[in-house]
């Protein structure tokens, strides 16, 4: 397993270009599903998840291609299998993502259960409840949802809680079948509202995306588009609070400022002096320790449970205390354990992080255990002193494009070195 070796104290300078957004990516892909047609998707960032869905869909028979420009075209005329195997689901919890669009568009998906995650239970409840009531029935084998229907019928479904894959699923879900479907208490993420301007694009009627309500039109057919993906907003914030925490000074470009305002807010509290443009953000904390703040995980607008790990490196070494409560994810404090072993002065109380700044973190060996945990771990070993050693750096691959080489590209000083 590979790891990353990264020297701290070096404060971050220059300017670095945006990904695609993986979680716009992923349910863009699932949704190519709905059509027979050739699909191109552009803007894809080169990750493992994204890897895992192509290898998804060209296991059902999809024919995925790569022109040089890494825009990516998914032919799905040839779909001989319904399937997404526990092998692949296990590795990519998203892989859910393909069982509306397999239900809408061929009546039959039999997709693993993802299980148990390091951040929390996070059941697919909602995903199954949804497709029920547009009358899909319904059968749990073998750890295996399998689904069968007739046309899928609009139906009036309020979910109970905000889900972000349900809330894709079910709109996917919705795009082919008999008559209008609602999603209230929709997620109102900008990743959702991507893949809606997608599906709309290929000839879905799909209105009110970013809102608590979608309304889909269900439609005939889909047709065949190119479409390219929206910046990732997550990536942005993590490279904001890397530049913060270091005393830095950064541009980020090909980016979409609209979608980080709560992440934007607290950086400003923090210190931060902020410029944006309509596809760059500039973070100026030249020579400045940041101040702690306190912040509270929820869905879109309000401040996302992906940014959470990071704001907490980041509160580790600032001036004074600060607060970090979780409410989406039950369990989203592992690199809390690893941050306490580089020196950070922070207690957990419930789903409440307390930290009381320290001067300087202390490099350490530690160990990534889940996608934002390790970066939030990256963050802070950019900012300790010595050399920091991040384990089961697969963890971080799946969500950010070439991660050393663009924050080497803003001064650090990190290295991929090959595990066992
Ligand atoms: N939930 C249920 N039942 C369901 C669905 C969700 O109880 O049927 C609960 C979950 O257990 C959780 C809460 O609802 O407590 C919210 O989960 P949600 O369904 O919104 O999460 P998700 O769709 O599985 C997406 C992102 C996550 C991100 C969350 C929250 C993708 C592919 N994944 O997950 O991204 O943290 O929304 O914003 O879009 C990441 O990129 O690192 C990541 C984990």
């Amino acid at each position: 397993m590979d790891k990353l070796l990264i020297r701290g104290g070096t404060r971050l300078e220059g300017e670095i270009s945006i990904s695609g957004a993986k979680n716009a990516s992923l349910p863009i892909l699932a949704g190519t599903l709905l059509t027979s047609d050739t699909v191109t998707v552009c803007n894809v960032p080169h990750l493992n998840d994204v890897t895992t869905i192509i290898a998804l869909l060209q296991s059902m028979g999809a024919m995925v291609t790569v022109d040089d420009k890494l825009n990516i075209a998914v032919d799905n005329s040839d779909i001989s299998e319904r399937c997404a195997p526990y092998e692949l689901v296990k590795t990519m919890r998203a892989s859910i993502l393909v069982l509306g669009p397999l239900v809408s568009r061929f009546g039959e998906a039999d997709v693993s259960l993802p299980g148990g995650c390091a951040i929390g239970a996070r059941p697919v409840n909602l995903h199954v409840q949804g497709l029920q009531s547009m009358g899909a029935d319904i059968k749990v084998e073998n750890g295996y949802i399998r689904a069968r229907a007739d046309r899928l019928r609009g139906a009036h479904i309020v979910f109970d809680m905000v889900t972000v894959t349900g809330t894709e699923n079910l709109m996917m879900a919705a795009v082919l079948a008999d008559g209008e479907t609602v999603l209230e208490n929709a997620a109102r993420e900008p990743e959702v509202s991507d893949l809606a301007n997608f599906l709309n694009k290929m000839g879905a009627k799909i209105t009110g995306a970013g809102s608590g309500t979608i309304r889909i039109e269900g439609v005939d057919g889909v047709g065949g588009t190119s479409y390219e993906v929206l910046p990732d907003r997550i990536e942005t914030g993590t490279y904001l609070v890397a530049a913060a925490m270091t005393g830095g000074r950064v541009r980020l470009k090909r980016t979409s400022p609209d979608c980080l305002e709560a992440v934007l807010v607290k950086l400003q509290e923090a210190g931060a002096s902020i410029a944006i443009g309509d596809d760059w953000i500039e973070l100026d904390m030249t020579g400045k320790r940041p101040r702690a703040v306190d912040i509270r995980t929820l869905p879109y607008p309000a401040f996302p449970t992906d940014m959470q790990a990071q704001f907490c490196a980041m509160n580790a070494t600032a001036e004074g205390v600060g607060t970090v409560t979780e409410t989406v994810f039950e369990n989203r404090f592992q690199h809390v354990l690893e941050l306490q072993r580089m020196g950070a002065d922070i207690r957990i109380e419930g789903n409440m992080a307390i930290s009381t700044g320290v001067e300087r973190l202390t490099a350490a060996p530690v160990m990534a255990t889940d996608l934002r945990a390790s970066a939030g771990l990256v963050l802070a070993g950019l900012a300790a002193e010595g050399e920091t050693v991040v384990d089961r750096i697969y963890h971080v691959d799946r969500g950010y494009e070439r991660i050393e080489e663009k924050l080497n590209q803003l001064g650090a000083s990190i290295r991929r070195v090959p595990g066992f």
